[in-house]
């Protein structure tokens, strides 16, 4: 038996196979673009996703036999996004995805709408689905009129898996159509944004069946019997399934494109007022908590454009001590940022320069800037009880040694580090194509990794951080009336 988890990552697509106890069969990776068509958009062609997912699975079931035993998949995908189909299931238009910022007006307009905070448990953001569909209403009037239907990039996958509509609980939860407590469309936030409930794809958790692999791909696969496809992710929640985060107290730091503190909670507890992000888990019953920083990998990635170096090479000048926080200080808002400011419209800024100002510096002030937002959304779960005494650290970044004791030292915590093999979004997808097959337990598949090294603070220098964190705070409101 095997089982395929699918990461539609924001810049490529990773398919994981497994067996049924988990473990890494293979796996491959291909990549696609985002299209910034203006200033604060960013797109993709769906078309792009199912290509990159067809060559996926050709590498995968050519090199594997075991893949003809596939038994179960699971989708896990970037959030937020908005694929629009008409009534014959075609594209409409580019997908808008979970860090475009053009509809912050629509967002702003719908937050203050009466009940839509309370019932869908967060800010509406203008990364969310519902304030891009009203953009879409007034821009394009003639697509809006199209829409049959809306999926979130993992429900656009389950779409050609199944050829159904069906998306899962934590994915739907970043729509603002969702009500997060009772895990079902809500009437009163689809009609606050002129949408339908025919238009919104059926609903599933996360490890439940959500249909089976349609015939003609499963012959095209080559695979043997039949496949059950799981209702999936959105991929923060998928990579808590990977790292094993149900319960409180569990969570990670992830540094990717964007960065993320994620803590499982035992409950539902909206907090809107803090900028917390509180969505469905993957699991019956369950919920998470995150803060949410739009620019984290993505600062050093600018840095390394506008230097020539690769973020490798400027992490590693560095050297292995952490230094003291540096004069320049980086404000990492490159994107705007979502917990705590909720605001689209600021810009990164780097300020403390003086004519002695090396590359060094400026790379220390990007990876302090960065550790500061995180800490920014670790005050920010803390204020909504969430217990994290230590993290789980994954995603590309923490590559950076620098910048882990950096965090560590900031957000003054332990963080693990799981030992070398799988732990993250592909894994946690997989994992649920697992459960939905199998009708295992979730306790039972959703494990811990085996931590491998564990990165303390360095407790000598963490007051010189809080004191700059201090400045690192009082500095955006400075920027703020500026711009
Ligand atoms: C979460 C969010 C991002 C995306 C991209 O709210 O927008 O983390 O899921 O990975």
């Amino acid at each position: 038996m095997s089982f395929l988890g699918i990461d539609l990552g924001t810049s490529g697509l990773r398919a994981l196979l497994v067996d049924e106890t988990g473990a890494p069969i293979g796996s491959t990776e291909r990549h696609y673009d985002v299209s910034h068509p203006q200033s604060g958009w960013s797109e993709q062609d769906p078309a792009d996703w199912i290509a990159a997912l067809d060559e996926a699975v050709s590498e995968l079931k050519a090199a594997f036999p075991q893949f003809a035993g596939l038994k179960g998949i699971g989708v896990a995908g970037h959030m937020h996004g908005a694929t629009l189909l008409d009534d014959a299931g075609k594209v409409l238009r580019p997908c808008i995805l979970w860090n475009d910022t053009r509809s912050h007006l629509e967002a702003a307009e719908l937050d203050a709408t009466d009940q839509v905070r309370s019932l869908s448990g967060n800010i509406v953001f203008p990364g969310f689905t519902a304030p891009k569909l009203e953009w879409v209403r007034i821009h394009e009037p003639d697509v809006f009129d199209r829409v049959a239907k809306v999926l979130l990039p993992a429900a656009y996958l389950n779409f050609y898996l199944t050829g159904d509509h069906v998306a899962d609980m934590s994915d739907s939860a970043g729509s603002s159509w969702l009500d997060v407590g009772e895990r079902d469309w809500s009437d009163v936030l689809l009609d606050a944004g002129h949408m339908r409930r025919d238009q919104m794809p059926r609903l599933v958790e996360g490890s439940e069946v959500a249909g089976v692999l349609r015939a003609d791909l499963a012959a095209r696969w080559g695979v043997d019997g039949s496949v059950t496809v799981a209702g999936g992710a959105g991929d923060n929640a998928a990579a808590a399934c990977g790292i094993g985060a149900l319960n409180e107290g569990q969570g990670f730091v992830s540094l990717g494109t964007s960065g993320v503190l994620l803590a499982a909670r035992d409950g539902y507890r909206p907090a809107p007022e803090t900028a917390v992000h509180t969505f469905c888990h993957a699991v019956p019953g369950r919920w998470y908590q995150m803060g949410v920083m739009l620019s984290a990998t993505d600062s050093l990635n600018w840095l390394s454009q506008i230097t020539g170096k690769s973020p490798q090479t400027l992490s590693k000048a560095l050297g292995k001590n952490l230094r003291l926080p540096g004069k320049v200080r980086f404000l990492p808002y490159l994107s705007g940022e979502r917990t705590p400011h909720n605001d689209a419209d600021i810009r990164g800024s780097l300020t403390g320069l003086g004519a002695e100002t090396t590359t060094e510096d400026l790379t220390q002030a990007v990876l302090e800037g960065v550790a500061f937002g995180l800490r920014d959304s670790f005050e920010a779960l803390k204020a909504t009880h969430a217990t994290l005494d230590r993290l789980i650290a994954i995603g590309g970044g923490t590559a950076s040694e620098y910048w882990l004791e950096l965090i560590a030292t900031v957000l003054d915590i332990p963080l693990d580090l799981p030992a070398e093999g799988e732990f993250g979004t592909a894994l946690g997808a997989a994992r649920l194509g697992i459960l939905a097959a199998t009708g295992a337990i979730p306790e039972h598949v959703i494990t811990a990794p085996v931590v491998g090294r564990t990165v303390q603070p360095n407790k000598e220098i963490t007051v010189e951080f809080q004191i700059a964190y201090e400045a690192f705070r009082a500095a955006y409101p400075a920027i703020k009336s500026v711009q």
